[in-house]
């Protein structure tokens, strides 16, 4: 419960109209693999990217992991609680490696880079070890682990985007889609492991991502999410026009692909977002007005040693602008509880730029020492973990109120929905998104609306997490 974010698998979700990367026939493929993802979404995007590797080497992938000849688990390593999951979850696949020898597991991501061959000597029944800049190699690794030897590649590259690679969606609801527009951070937080784990900055070839964009739209998709650790860095040379694409100009790219797309990014660094950026959305209705902007600390001193690069008050400049620039703008932030030396003070600093903010949503941790960043080496993990977890309490309480607050003002409102399926709760019911990234559940009436369509919604009531309304006709 306190750790409140994406540590768990993915909802299994139907599929849309595009290409299925799942046999009906197993005859139709010479080895079947099951994939799990963990973390961030740009790992959830990779495994689409390691699924297309696969299909075309012939192996298809299977949702059930009993009948798989090739388990992999694509790990997270930004908390230690994440990385206690993925090791939970091999052990029950090594009950079903002996159960049927010859199965071949395989650790991919962030895991996987951090750990290197070490996990092979820790986790004796892994097979395959593949870092996310290695995963072109997976057919060539699974060769050799095929014929008894363990495969390892973590080699990490300074210029691998996967450009050129037509992800294929693995659970999908055939609307929404995750596109990856650069990998690697260059940034430095004290506290995180993911320059390690992901390498150094590369932004991908940007028509490679406009085609991507346009083939989701062909095939049915409304709505894509730019991936970055850092999406305001993006930067692209493109020299064949001779211009440098900058996020914003990205943005537009993408935003003219259609009207009907609606385009959304994460995640947004606060020092990195631009005034370009921000008027680039307002300039384009499809393009979401929601931005997630980690805050992280809001005690100055805090940031400094989290090496955030901003103060307290820049943070709150940025948030000022945002909503002078867009009015309507949902924000949501990640927060931490409990980084080193914080004091009462500190973390009361933090409370009081989350209230100024009115965060829509959080993400809200307890910090996790992890090997080999900057705050392990520098600083000493001093928090005792009751009072991380009391400050975690008292910030996720805070938020609760927040989002209840933003929710109780969005009463008697008309937004623009997309539709992205049925409501898990009850099939009577549609779930979609407003730009703000609220999802609002609304009965379907006996209108014939489909899922992908937009309807406009009258929001009537409404819980902490979620509007409910009604379709209005306009
Ligand atoms: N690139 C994104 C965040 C990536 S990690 C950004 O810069 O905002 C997602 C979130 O995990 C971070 O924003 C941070 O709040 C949290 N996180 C990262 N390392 C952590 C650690 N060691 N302990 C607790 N939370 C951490
Ligand atoms: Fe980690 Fe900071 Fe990079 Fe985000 S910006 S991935 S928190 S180092
Ligand atoms: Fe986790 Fe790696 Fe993402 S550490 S949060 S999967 S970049």
């Amino acid at each position: 419960m306190l750790d409140l974010v994406t540590d768990k698998v993915q909802d299994e979700t139907r599929q849309g109209e595009a290409f299925s990367p799942f046999a009906n026939d197993p005859n139709d493929y010479r080895k079947r693999f099951y994939i799990e993802s963990y973390g961030c979404q740009m790992n959830f995007a990779d495994s689409e990217i390691v699924a297309s590797i696969l299909n075309k080497e012939g192996f298809g992938a299977t949702r059930n992991v009993e009948e798989a000849d090739l388990i992999f688990v694509n790990t997270c390593s930004i908390r230690e609680k994440a990385e206690q999951t993925v090791r939970k979850r091999l052990t029950e696949f090594r009950k079903l490696k002996e159960k049927k020898p010859g199965t071949l597991v395989g650790v991919l991501g962030c895991m996987a880079e951090r750990l290197k061959s070490k996990f092979l000597e820790e986790e004796k029944l892994v097979d395959l070890v593949v870092g996310p800049d290695a995963y072109r190699t997976l057919p060539a690794l699974v060769t050799d682990a095929e014929g008894g030897q363990k495969a390892v590649n973590v080699l990490l590259s300074r210029d691998e985007t996967y450009a050129d690679i037509s992800p294929v969606r693995l659970d999908s609801n055939g609307i929404s889609a995750f596109v990856s527009i650069m990998r690697g951070c260059n940034n430095m937080c004290s506290f995180c492991v993911v320059p390690f784990t992901r390498g150094r900055e590369r932004s991908r070839d940007v028509d490679s991502i406009v085609n991507e964009c346009t083939e989701l739209f062909n095939s049915g998709y409304r709505e894509v999410t730019l991936l970055g650790q850092n999406v305001d860095s993006y930067y692209f040379n493109d020299e064949k026009n001779n211009t440098i694409i900058t996020f914003a100009s990205l943005l537009e790219r993408v935003a003219m692909v259609s009207p009907l797309l609606r385009v959304r990014f994460s995640t947004s660094h606060p020092k990195d977002i631009t005034d370009d950026v921000l008027h680039t959305m307002a300039k384009y209705e499809n393009i979401c007005r929601y931005i997630h902007l980690p805050l992280q600390s809001g005690s100055t001193r805090v940031l400094q040693l989290m090496n955030r690069t901003y103060t307290r008050e820049w943070y709150k400049a940025k948030v000022d602008r945002i909503r002078e620039i867009m009015p309507d703008c949902g924000i949501s932030s990640d927060i931490i509880a409990g980084f080193c030396t914080e004091e009462e003070n500190d973390h009361k600093a933090t409370l009081d730029v989350m209230e100024y903010s009115r965060y829509d949503m959080s993400y809200m941790f307890f910090y996790s020492e992890r090997p080999g960043t900057l705050a392990q080496r520098r600083y000493k993990d001093d928090i005792p973990e009751d009072i991380k977890k009391r400050r975690l309490v008292e910030i996720i309480e805070l938020q609760n109120k927040l989002s209840l607050d933003s929710n109780k003002k969005d009463l008697g409102k008309i937004f623009k929905v997309l539709i992205e399926g049925e409501s898990k709760r009850n099939s009577d019911n549609w779930m979609g998104r407003n730009s703000q990234n609220k999802v609002i559940v609304f009965p379907k009436g006996n209108l014939n609306y489909k899922k992908g369509e937009y309807v406009t919604v009258k929001v009537n009531d409404c819980t902490q997490a979620t509007l409910l309304g009604e379709i209005v006709e306009m």
